[in-house]
This record gives C-alpha cells, sequence and structure tokens, in this order.
C-alpha cells in the first residue's frame, strides 16, 4: 500500500519480492539464462488438471503393459501424479527448467518409474508411447499484452522447433497432447505425420488467443483439438 505512494515504490516492491521470493527467483533465473530455450516462465499448474485429457490417454494405452510418457513441462509434478493414478505401471518422465519445481515434484513422488530430469527438450535417443506439452508452448506476456505479433516475445518459428524435438522422441502410432498453447499443431510442418483425435476437453477450453506460422496473431480463430495420433509406421 505504502509502495503505492513513493515514486518507484511499486517497481521496487516488484524487485524485492523478486529477490527474496525463491520460487520467483528461479523464474527470474531461468528468464535470462534459458532465454533461449525458455517457453513459458511460469510454473503454474494444479492437481488432475485435464481429467477428459488424461482419462482417454490411459483408455488409448491401456494395451501397453508399462506405457512410456514424457510431461515436458512438468512444472511441480502434477501431471505426471494425475497419470500415475491412471497408469500404475508406466514409466513416466518429467522434464522442465525450473529446479525449484522439479524439487517439488521429486518431494512429492516416490514412484520408482517416474524420472524428473532438467532439461530443456527430450534426449533425442529416448523414446515414448505419449507425450505431453500442456500449456508450454504459451507466454504469460502474450497473455497479458496480447501483442499483434508474438515475434518479441515467442516466434513461431520456436514453437515448431521445440514440437519437432517431441516429435523425434514419439513413437508411430503414439500420441502426442498439445493444449492451453498459443500456436496450433496443425500449422507445424510435423503435423503432417498426425490425425486429430475427435476428443474434445471442457477442463481446457479451445484456445483463443492464436499466432501463425508468420507470427501474427490469427483473428477469430480456436483451436479445439488436443490430442494427435502420429501414423502407425
Ligand atoms: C504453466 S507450466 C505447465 C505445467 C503443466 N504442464 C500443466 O499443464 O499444468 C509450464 C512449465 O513449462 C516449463 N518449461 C518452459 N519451457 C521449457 C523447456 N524448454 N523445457 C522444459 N520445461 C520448460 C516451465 O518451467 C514451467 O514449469
Amino acid at each position: 500500500m505504502a509502495a503505492r505512494l513513493v515514486p518507484g515504490g511499486m517497481a521496487l516492491g516488484r524487485w524485492l519480492r523478486r529477490t527474496v521470493d525463491p520460487d520467483l527467483r528461479e523464474i527470474a533465473r531461468l528468464r535470462h539464462a534459458e532465454a533461449g530455450q525458455l517457453f513459458q516462465p511460469f510454473p503454474d499448474t494444479s492437481e488432475d488438471r485435464y481429467p477428459t485429457l488424461f482419462d482417454a490417454l490411459a483408455e488409448r494405452l491401456a494395451d501397453l503393459e508399462a506405457p512410456r510418457l514424457l510431461s515436458f513441462g512438468c512444472s511441480s509434478g502434477a501431471e505426471v501424479r494425475a497419470l500415475r493414478r491412471r497408469l500404475p505401471l508406466a514409466r513416466i518422465t518429467g522434464i522442465d527448467l525450473n529446479r525449484r519445481a522439479l524439487g517439488k515434484a521429486r518431494a512429492a513422488d516416490r514412484d520408482p518409474r517416474s524420472v524428473y530430469r532438467q532439461a530443456a527438450a527430450p534426449d533425442p535417443g529416448e523414446r515414448f508411447d505419449a507425450v505431453l506439452a500442456m500449456a508450454v508452448f504459451r507466454h504469460g506476456e502474450l497473455e497479458a499484452r496480447r501483442p499483434a505479433s508474438c515475434s518479441t516475445v515467442l516466434p513461431f518459428a520456436r514453437f515448431a522447433e521445440g514440437i519437432a524435438a517431441l516429435d523425434e522422441v514419439l513413437e508411430p502410432g503414439g500420441w502426442l497432447a498439445i493444449g492451453n498453447a498459443h500456436f496450433r499443431f496443425a500449422d507445424t510442418p510435423a503435423a503432417a505425420n498426425y490425425e486429430a483425435d475427435p476428443l474434445r476437453i471442457a477442463d481446457a477450453p479451445p484456445q483463443a488467443l492464436l499466432y501463425g506460422p508468420d507470427d501474427r496473431q490469427l483473428a477469430g480463430v480456436t483451436e479445439p483439438a488436443v490430442l494427435f495420433r502420429k501414423h502407425p509406421a
């Protein structure tokens, strides 16, 4: 309150919070040190955030005894735990750049089939039956300012690169979940090798703020598809 009365007080308050709060300090570190690799810098998540999607994935993977799943941008692990409850024998890898969030994920999940790793992308040699990248290919600044072009915040080319890295590690016939994003999977070169699943999820309403391959905001367009199947070999 008093900060509002002092010139520069609000900015000083924000700086102090960023300096003192270890979670905010980690986000500030990432935005500086990992600027070229980071997508959404904010680790917001919640327990069982997309139940319809998780149920659908569990159903589609039911024939595999121990399916391999990647939670890309796992934050503090809520997504991994939600998948674990549905797929008790799955091998689930959570990767994130945020060390604080990963610490919380590890502390909350002692299952030996869960692995958490600090990384900006999966290792090209890994293979998964399903890959989830929910609320990763977006940016809080696009949401807040809604600029006409996303090029200075998060250009489409970086999204396409991220998708290519995920496509590389997904088995033929595997499932890719992309949601809560500011871009459409269908606009990437990789999409030619996928079929959109008819699944629609009310827990993540169709994203309405979207940017195209030319980085321009798309007018009057939404993306309802969230799950994509890679063509079998
Ligand atoms: C909003 S959270 C999403 C958490 C969870 N997937 C969900 O939907 O609830 C976005 C997370 O993506 C992570 N992230 C952003 N860019 C990344 C990258 N290149 N590699 C790994 N994690 C990344 C951030 O650190 C953050 O924890």
